[in-house]
């Protein structure tokens, strides 16, 4: 089978699958009419599956991407927009915890949900490790406060832009302002070389966060655990991270002990229209 393959019998020429091809790859082959790839343009082929996805008539083909890893869209599932709006604007970062913990089968579908965000040239360079243990969650806060009693020691400066001393202070009150007492932990990481790291994590976390959302599940960014995760080595040993990784970030995950009967204010947003 090539690269890029038609079932001619069922292809209708409509080129819908040239048209939404990012790169423009395909063209019309001038003896058959039928659409075809460019000679040798399979490395520029970003493998976004676009072609196979939007034909009508499920004619396209490509090697990589075996048509029975596309799922059929559901159209019986389809939300109105105000349920759209509702849904995005009740998430909330969740900071109180029930114990209960969340199941597997849940974690791995909030999880296996980020797949399916964008990324710059569809390099879907993102990873995770999801720590399923409550005790390794608690035991990765504490490592978070070492390194934050360490810092207070070796760097004041940065000591005082984190604002260590009301978190260390916290934690030997019994609070734990880290990581919130959650009983899971989703943290994003990545090749630290890769343009646009930084975008691509943002946007996978925040799949991840909404996937959270639609289970009734609880989502908070651990921004100081991050900040620890890209500085700290026994944490980066425990977490498995290689010299060549940045952490993105990460988010505490649970089942909220509370839930929001409102959807507190924003400030106007700042649009200039041109
Ligand atoms: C990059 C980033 C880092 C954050 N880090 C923390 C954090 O370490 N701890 C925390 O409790 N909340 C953290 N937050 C959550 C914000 O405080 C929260 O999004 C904001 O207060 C708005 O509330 P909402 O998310 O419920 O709308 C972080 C958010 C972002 C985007």
């Amino acid at each position: 089978m090539s690269f890029y393959s038609i079932d001619q019998t069922k292809c209708k020429k409509c080129f819908i699958c040239a048209e939404v091809c990012p790169n423009k790859l395909l063209l019309k082959d001038k003896e058959t009419g039928f659409p075809k790839m460019r000679i040798g343009a399979e490395a520029a082929c970003l493998q976004c599956g676009h072609c196979v996805a939007a034909c009508p008539v499920d004619c396209v083909q490509l090697e990589p991407m075996p048509n029975d890893h596309f799922l059929q869209v559901d159209s019986s599932l389809s939300i109105s927009s105000e349920q759209a709006d509702q849904f995005m604007r009740t998430r909330r970062s969740i900071r109180s915890f029930k114990s209960k913990p969340v199941e597997h089968d849940t974690l791995q579908a909030i999880v296996d949900l980020t797949n399916y965000a964008p990324s710059a040239s569809h390099k879907q360079p993102v990873q995770w490790v999801m720590v399923e243990s409550p005790e390794s969650v608690r035991e990765m806060a504490e490592m978070t406060i070492e390194w934050m009693m360490e810092l207070r020691k070796n760097n004041r400066e940065l000591a005082k832009k984190y604002s260590v001393a009301g978190l260390i202070a916290g934690w030997k009150k019994g609070q734990d302002l880290i990581l919130r007492g959650a009983p899971h932990l989703a943290i994003s990481y990545m090749d630290k070389n890769k343009t646009w790291h930084d975008t691509d994590s943002a946007i996978a976390l925040s799949y991840l966060e909404l996937a959270a959302h639609s289970r009734g599940v609880g989502a908070c960014f651990a921004g100081f655990f991050t900040y620890c995760a890209n500085d700290y080595m026994p944490l980066r040993e425990k977490l498995g991270l290689q010299e060549n990784h940045v952490c993105c970030g990460g988010h505490m995950l649970g089942y909220p002990k509370f839930t929001y009967p409102r959807i507190p204010m924003r400030k106007k947003l700042p649009v200039n229209w041109l």
